[in-house]
């Protein structure tokens, strides 16, 4: 019996673990892996942004540059980081040991990450920076606290920071309170809010499609067959239910003398 208990308790130990570090909630992100315009959008800020200190070892350029419809010369000229072929796997040159001393962990390999994470935690983790002078990098992050990453897109977002600010002031049944006189929404100061602190080049729906983009691209990267697999899918579904006919006429044929 005891083993038993001690063999569930190992079991939920992942779980429960996964579930204390998920404190923070995430936010939705649905991918669309038909979009090939987000695709290729995801794929030119990946090799732009993130290709310099990760790498998606187990991926090849040329064949993400097919299946996103991506012309070879195209891709050569604009996106193929310098010193590729584009037959070469997405790794970079940067030694892990060196990587390690700079980030405190080095930035890992990305093939499989949005299969590994999640599609919403990716999102929400590149969403998530905020300024933190107390970190190497001057930023922390909701998502993943204390995080070796520096935040590659701030130019994009710009900065977020953890302030106070009015917020609606509710009472204890969490119904939101009203000035009796005015009718006004009452508010609170509330701090420990993460707020913007300085606008980045793009606002904020702009960039909120730049992280969707790339991680859809990273959900299309952990599993590149996925569209292929379900157009097989429906050929097959629609050969059983042709084959289905063919083997009900085939089968009246065979029973037709015995059952006069
Ligand atoms: C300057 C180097 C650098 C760049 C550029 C960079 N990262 Fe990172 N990234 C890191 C490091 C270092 C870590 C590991 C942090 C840790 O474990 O504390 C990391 C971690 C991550 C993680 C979390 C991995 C995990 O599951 O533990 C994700 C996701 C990620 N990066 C995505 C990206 C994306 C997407 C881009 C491009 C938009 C990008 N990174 C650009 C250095 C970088």
């Amino acid at each position: 019996m005891k083993k038993i208990i001690a063999t569930i308790t190992l079991a939920l130990l992942p779980a429960l673990g996964f579930a204390a570090g998920s404190s923070v909630e995430l936010e939705d992100m649905t991918p669309d892996l038909h979009d090939k315009a987000s695709l290729q959008r995801g794929l030119n800020t990946f090799a732009n942004y993130c290709l310099g200190c990760h790498d998606a070892g187990y991926a090849r350029f040329e064949r993400a540059a097919t299946d996103l419809g991506i012309p070879a010369d195209l891709f050569t000229e604009n996106l193929l980081p310098a010193g590729n072929k584009i037959g070469d796997l997405m790794s970079n040159s940067m030694d892990s040991k060196d990587a390690k001393a700079w980030f405190g962990a080095p930035p890992p390999d990305l093939t499989l990450e949005a299969r590994v994470r999640g599609s919403d935690w990716v999102y929400s983790y590149l969403k998530a920076f905020y300024e933190d002078e107390t970190r190497p990098w001057g930023v922390n992050n909701t998502v993943f606290p204390n995080v070796g990453m520096p935040n590659v897109l701030e130019g994009l977002q710009g900065v977020r920071h953890v302030t106070c600010a009015q917020a609606p002031a509710y009472d204890e049944d969490h119904n939101p309170l009203f000035d009796t006189l005015t009718g006004e929404a009452l508010t609170v100061e509330k701090c420990g809010i993460v707020a913007q602190k300085t606008k980045g080049s793009l606002s904020e729906e702009e960039f909120e499609q730049v992280v969707y983009d790339v991680t859809n691209f990273l959900v299309y990267m952990a599993d590149p067959i996925r569209l292929q697999s379900e157009a097989l899918g429906l050929k097959v579904l629609l050969f059983i239910v042709l084959f289905g006919v063919f083997a009900f006429l085939l089968n009246k044929e065979y029973w037709r003398e015995i059952d006069h």
